[in-house]
């Protein structure tokens, strides 16, 4: 029995943190580096878990060292793991990130392994029925990600869907979706309207309502957040903390607003519950490793 099925992938993120983000061509001397669990998937579901909720992670992992990592890391963060896939013909992937320690910035290149192998009969989705909120992003293979939403739908769950990174997508998808929660740059992709503020964003949102989105969370970094449903409009400021190192904000903020829906909390208290999420994850180092527990956001559930 879980409260949320998160849908996506695993991967080792090694992380280097140094003065700046080298520039092409160029070789800097780091000062540290690291080797923890990332994916957007396996960072929302930890996100969820830490806080509280149940969550079912559905994945697929190499039977290598980085997929021990990942069901030894997963397990410890009383994850759901028994539908992950272990293949024995794919690796566990792996993402390399530059993080800036100055402003917490960072450059990542992801290589996916095994879960760009994943196909829709590997996923027995009666399990969803188990579940209230179905959470995934863009790293799983397109057809395998519609597959999982309509059958999300069909059961009568909530479909969170964080498009990220940005690609093309049929209207199906937009119908489907219940939150769509991009970043400025992913909603600037689907909608063309660059963003520098939170009017840009009010107009961003307005096209993808238009689209057929029912709600929509633009998360803006460091400028916060614009949320809309078409009627009612709610913007955010971020939260005041220093930022280390941002990766993984985004998936912090998606699983924290799951937890909050989860627990029938108001639309706004949702969005301030993710947000602090979000805040406390970019005071930390790395991504999965850098989720919060209820005490570390003052959170009572
Ligand atoms: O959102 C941050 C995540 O994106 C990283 O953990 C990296 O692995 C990529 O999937």
């Amino acid at each position: 029995m879980s409260d949320i099925t998160v849908l996506g992938i695993f991967v080792a993120d090694i992380s280097f943190s140094g003065n700046k983000l080298p520039s092409m061509g160029e070789t800097i001397l780091g000062d540290s580096y690291n080797v923890g669990p990332g994916g957007k998937g396996c960072n929302q579901a930890i996100a969820i878990s830490r806080l509280g909720g149940k969550v079912n992670f559905i994945s697929k992992l190499g039977d290598d060292e980085y997929g021990k990592l990942a069901i030894n890391k997963l397990k410890k963060d009383n994850i759901d793991t028994s539908n992950i896939i272990i293949s024995n013909k794919h690796k566990t992937g792996v993402a390399g990130i530059h993080v800036d320690k100055n402003t917490g910035k960072n450059a990542i290149t992801v290589v996916r392994g095994a879960p760009s192998s994943l196909t829709t009969k590997e996923i027995d989705t009666n399990l969803f029925k188990q579940s209230k909120i179905f959470l995934t992003q863009l790293e799983i293979p397109i057809q395998v990600t519609l597959h999982c939403l309509k059958a999300a739908k069909e059961y009568g769950l909530i479909n969170i869907l964080n498009p990220a990174p940005a690609c093309e997508l049929s209207n199906d998808f937009f119908k489907l979706v219940d939150y769509f929660t991009p970043n400025e740059t992913e909603a600037e992709f689907y909608t063309g309207v660059k963003i520098n503020n939170a009017n840009d964003a009010k107009v961003s949102a307005k096209k993808l309502i238009e689209m057929g989105i029912k709600k929509v969370i633009i998360t803006l970094g460091e400028k916060g957040l614009l949320y809309s449903d078409g009627k009612e409009e709610i913007y955010m400021k971020a939260t005041a903390d220093k930022a280390v190192d941002t990766t993984g904000a985004g998936d912090a903020f998606n699983g924290g607003f799951s937890f909050a829906l989860l627990k029938g909390k108001k639309i706004k208290e949702c969005l301030e519950i993710a947000n602090k999420v979000a805040g406390f994850s970019t005071t930390k180092l790395g991504a999965g490793d850098s989720m919060p527990i209820p005490k570390d956001i003052n959170l009572t559930v």
